[in-house]
């Protein structure tokens, strides 16, 4: 089989794409490089793709590309590609949301259509419910987006479902919840709370710090899409959330507590927006009914393999 996995360079992209090569699925990955954040964190996500055989990379934004003859030579999709970040998407900027998260996604779609796909797969955000009313929250829970990227990435999921229902695309969204470990992107809490440990840095808490998030940890992520990959029911929308739901302050003390040096740390409630959503708890019961998936890592045994893995990723001795 081959597929094509655009944001390829991307955190979540990137490791998909090494664990499809593993199970022998030929890889098409597309990046446009985004200056959302930087290249060389990104070209040194491909390090390991770049020149495996079975990989072919193509640099180029998908509002570019000619994506028909792409879609001839695959079996699957997995769009991964979008520009990411809640607190950014205000005002001008988003402008860059519609074109990259809901025109790319369009266009995407269109190239699809009336293809011979076995499985178009979105990378959908958990940020779309809000501030939900009841917990857990259910995929059925309605929508109430907060912030401007909630919205566009919301249209595409609409998208992706309309498409299926429309032309046969075999889409299916799922739902991430706040995905965290090696490569995650420099502007989430993890990558930025560990970047401040290593440099002796003061980390910033957004709030008080009582907000909940279910971090769930990429390997539970990456074994979801290859899941839906095989047994997703058509326009449908699953959670794929972590095993330990835990607030913001928790997370930090647990990663200062593996960390010898002297942490410091400031709380600072103008930064919570209210685009910040406050409490997350998933029900991914539809998802585990369907492929009897559930997340397995357990949070504890995931937190110094992260924190290892940048101390190497910045030169810095453990
Ligand atoms: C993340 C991603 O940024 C989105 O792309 C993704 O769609 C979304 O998860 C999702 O899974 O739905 P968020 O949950 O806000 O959004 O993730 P983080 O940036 O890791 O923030 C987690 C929590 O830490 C937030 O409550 C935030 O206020 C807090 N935070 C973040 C801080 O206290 N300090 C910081 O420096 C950064």
């Amino acid at each position: 089989m081959k597929v094509l996995v655009t944001g390829v360079c991307g955190f979540i992209g990137s490791h998909l794409s090494e664990r499809l090569l593993a199970e022998g699925f030929e890889v098409i990955g597309v990046d446009s490089y985004l200056d959302y954040y930087s290249r060389q964190i990104k070209q040194n996500n491909i390090k390991l793709l770049i020149n495996s055989p079975g990989f072919n990379f193509i640099e180029a934004n998908l509002l570019d590309l000619d994506l028909a003859p792409i879609i001839d030579q695959v079996d699957g999709v997995f769009h991964q590609a979008a520009i990411a970040g809640v607190r950014a998407s205000w005002g001008v900027n988003f402008n860059e949301y519609i074109n990259n998260n809901i025109q790319a996604t369009q266009l995407l779609l269109e190239a699809c259509k009336e293809k011979d796909l076995k499985r178009f797969v979105y990378a959908s955000s958990s940020s779309i419910y809000g501030n939900a009313e009841e917990l857990p929250i259910k995929e059925s829970s309605p929508a109430n987006p907060v912030s401007p990227y909630d919205v566009s990435k919301l249209a595409a999921v609409h998208l992706t479902s309309l498409y299926s229902l429309s032309y046969g695309v075999p889409g299916v969204s799922l739902r991430y919840f706040t995905v965290y470990g090696p490569r995650q992107r420099p502007d989430m809490a993890f990558h930025k709370f560990i970047r401040a440990i290593i440099h002796g840095d003061t980390i910033e808490i957004y709030g008080t710090g009582e907000q909940t998030r279910d971090f769930t940890f990429i390997e539970d992520v990456i074994e979801a899409n290859i899941n839906v990959f095989k047994n997703g029911r058509n326009g449908e929308v699953y959670n794929i959330g972590g095993n330990e739901t835990m607030t913001v302050g928790r997370v930090l003390e647990k990663l200062i507590a593996l960390s010898p040096a002297r942490i410091k740390t400031e709380v600072d409630p103008a930064r919570l927006r209210p685009s910040d959503v406050t409490e997350q708890i998933p029900c991914c019961d539809k998802f585990k009914k369907i492929t009897g998936w559930e997340p397995r890592i357990p949070f504890d045994q995931t937190l110094s393999d992260t924190l290892n893995y940048w101390r190497d990723f910045f030169g810095v001795k453990q």
